[in-house]
């Protein structure tokens, strides 16, 4: 386990970063200041058709930064973990794409979410998805067990990031691909920022 000391209080964010999407899970036609759901999907390339075929409940909650299968289109049969899944789009798509010979877990830190994606799950008739409860920085997977883990718009909400990143490499396994979509910036941030709480998830 590598720690480092992050800026900011971690449980303190957690439970700032677990407010803000409590309200998407729940309340997923708000208003909210980012673009979420279907119009989001489309914004960002996902297939048309296999988003227009998903429920609403499975699709209404997204809220990524990015289409992590432009970098690679995942191949059937392979076992996935969608690191931070939320209404689970992405571990849909997933699924989608491995077929009924391949197996994705999705882990995510909200009962809300979690207790959405797994309806949505039952609702298609997957049953090799599986969303587990856990945070990132202490992924709930064994290690080496994912051929791909894929991450949408939650490690930048990370207090630890260096722990975040250890953990989704421990569970990828020798050779795997990690294709993450997320939020970067290559400037140093002001001190001031990173103790700023509601920038984190503004
Ligand atoms: C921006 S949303 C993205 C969700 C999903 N990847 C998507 O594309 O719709 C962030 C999600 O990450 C979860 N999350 C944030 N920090 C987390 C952490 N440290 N561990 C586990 N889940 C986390 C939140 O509960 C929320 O569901």
């Amino acid at each position: 386990m590598t720690t480092h000391e992050p800026a900011v209080d971690a449980a303190t964010l957690r439970e700032e970063v677990r407010k803000k999407y409590r309200d998407v899970a729940c309340n997923p036609h708000g208003e909210h200041h980012f673009h979420t759901g279907r119009p989001l999907a489309k914004r960002l390339g996902y297939e048309q058709a296999v988003a227009d075929a998903m429920p609403d409940v499975a699709v209404e909650s997204f809220a990524g930064v990015a289409n992590p299968f432009v970098l690679r289109r995942l191949p059937p049969g392979e076992r996935v973990v969608d690191a931070g899944s939320g209404g689970g789009f992405d571990t849909f798509i997933a699924r989608h794409q491995v077929g009924p010979g391949g197996r994705v877990v999705g882990v995510d830190m909200l009962r809300e979410m979690l207790d959405k994606s797994h309806s949505s799950a039952r609702l298609m008739g997957f049953e090799n998805i599986e969303f587990r409860e856990g945070i990132i920085e202490e992924l709930p997977v064994e290690d080496g067990w994912a051929d791909v883990v894929i991450s949408n718009g939650v490690v930048n909400l990370c207090p630890d990031k260096p722990q975040a990143f250890a953990e989704l490499w421990r569970v990828l396994r020798p050779g795997g691909s990690l294709q993450l979509a997320d939020i970067a910036n290559g400037r140093p941030v002001p001190e001031s920022a990173v103790r700023n709480i509601d920038l984190w998830t503004a």
